[in-house]
């Protein structure tokens, strides 16, 4: 999909107006790349998580879950490469002393030629990044910046400091004194949740009795001082990620990466999104732990990119540990090996999932946001729809009384008791009812139930559908039945 900037903006208001998400602290103007989930929000981005976790734990009985901290014994960046690679090529413009990560720049350079039709140009210079950026040749990055004239997006010049790399972990202190040595006190907001689950892998192997293959999965807040363009929630400074780090034999990395690769797109396309909108794009530069990987790319309004990284992560992690903490990071295997005798120790390699809950998120809205035109010349008319999955859509049944008297909305409030124990119910009495369907439809929930005068006479109510907007008479005692066969 070419960028489209129109609808991106929308979805931003979209998101702002029925209760998804606030910029943080938006009485003091904001905090850059910094959001709040409102009351829709927060419960969309719970279902999500739900799904997740549900599809990981669950339903791989060699997957177990865990809680860990955000903070962590600092040695735990230095084992794991953050404190030393962790960073960007960033360059910053003289005039405007803005300060761009350099293939976000060059990125965003391509898609202006794109949009411009100058298609060859565009992949020529995408072509010449990867390569610098693989060689980290930064000399070569500022050429490339240069020669093509690329600008400041405020200043409008092309006035560019040399290029060079900015570590993107937040730090803080940690206790209540204050060190005549910062360093001593220095402490970092873990930049990936991956870490808290190598340092506990013995432990839940131990108590688990868990046995290679597993998995060790966790959901939680991360921080990174990125270089932001503006782009809503899909690069923020405190987000959530959603990670799996799945343990296995040395040697069985390559059929192990393919089987989560595979295993993870069934898991996007379940969500009902087409085949089409998604791709594969292999890593051209590794990070520092990895010998393979790629990430699940989504067709956002702003183009295609990353929602999820599948890393093959070698032992890297779990010898770095083993090394710094000087405390064994190994596994006992007693399968047996072709002499026939047990296995024995190894330091397990492996293959980690991991998938940004707000870019999930992003891309469920972006998925879903509808805008249909339902008008005819004589009379016009439109509507926006969030036609999102009904397992993650934040309400799932609008309750409504027809008028406000006659007894219906007791009959209404009643249907709303008996219901709420099952799903989420909304309940409304104002406004006309095709007013009350369409706020609805702009928070995506996939069903309303009307009580009208009939249903006083033989207890049946309307069932609107969200999508398709039809609308049927069903028995009262069927409603619950009919939207838990959408939801489970
Ligand atoms: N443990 C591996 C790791 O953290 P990553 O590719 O840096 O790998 C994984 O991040 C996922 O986390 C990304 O695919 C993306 O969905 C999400 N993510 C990373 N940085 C983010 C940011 N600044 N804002 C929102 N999501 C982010």
């Amino acid at each position: 999909m070419a960028n489209d900037n129109k609808k991106f903006q929308a979805i931003i208001s979209h998101c702002k107006e029925y209760g998804f998400i606030f910029p943080s602290s938006e009485i003091y103007d904001g905090l850059s790349a910094v959001y709040d989930y409102g009351q829709y929000g927060s419960e969309l981005k719970k279902n999500i998580k739900d799904y997740w976790w549900k599809s990981m734990t669950q339903l791989h009985e060699n997957i177990v879950g865990i809680d860990a901290a955000i903070f962590m014994h600092p040695t735990t960046w230095k084992a794991s490469g953050h404190v030393d690679n962790f960073s960007d090529p960033m360059i910053d413009n003289k005039d405007s002393k803005k300060r761009y990560r350099v293939d976000h720049l060059i990125e965003g350079f391509a898609e202006e030629l794109e949009a411009k039709g100058e298609l060859e140009r565009a992949k020529e210079i995408l072509a010449a990044m990867d390569k610098l950026i693989a060689a980290s040749d930064f000399d070569g990055l500022k050429k490339l910046i240069e020669d093509n004239k690329m600008k400041c997006a405020v200043s409008g010049t092309s006035n560019w400091t040399d290029v060079r790399q900015f570590n993107l972990m937040f730090s803080t202190e940690f206790g209540s004194t204050a060190s005549a040595d910062e360093e001593d006190n220095k402490i970092y907001l873990r930049p990936e949740t991956a870490q808290g689950i190598f340092v506990n892998f013995l432990n839940v192997q131990k108590t688990g009795r868990m046995k290679i293959p597993f998995g060790i999965a966790q959901i939680g807040k991360a921080f990174r001082n990125e270089i932001v363009a503006r782009q809503f929630i899909f690069r923020m400074r405190e987000f959530e990620q959603m990670e799996m780090q799945f343990f296995i034999k040395p040697g069985s990395q390559k059929e192990w990466y393919e089987f989560w690769k595979a295993e993870r797109m069934k898991w996007h396309l379940s969500l009902g999104i087409e085949k089409e909108k998604y791709r594969f794009h292999d890593h051209v530069k590794l990070a520092h732990y990895a010998d393979a990987a790629c990430d699940i790319e989504y067709d956002f309004p702003i183009g295609f990119k990353e929602v999820e990284g599948i890393h093959s992560r070698t032992d890297f992690d779990l010898r770095n540990h083993q090394e710094y903490s000087k405390k064994k990071m190994q596994y006992f295997d007693n399968d047996l090996g072709p002499d026939g005798k047990p296995i024995g120790n190894y330091i397990p390699y492996v293959i980690e999932t991991s998938i940004g809950l707000d870019r999930m998120f992003l891309l469920i809205i972006s998925n879903s946001y509808t805008e249909e035109d339902l008008g005819t010349p004589e009379k016009p008319d439109s509507r926006v729809v969030l036609k999102l999955p009904v397992k993650l859509a934040p309400i799932k049944l609008g309750i409504f009384p027809l008028t406000k008297k006659d007894g219906l909305p007791e009959i209404a409030k009643q249907i709303m008791d008996n219901a709420k124990n099952s799903f989420r119910c909304f309940y409304e009495e104002k406004d006309a009812i095709g007013k009350r369907y369409r706020r609805m439809d702009a928070i995506g929930t996939p069903f309303c139930a009307t009580v009208d005068h009939q249903t006083k006479e033989d207890n049946t109510v309307t069932i609107r559908y969200r999508d398709s907007m039809l609308q049927e008479r069903v028995d009262v005692h069927k409603l619950i039945e009919i939207v838990e066969k959408q939801i489970f």
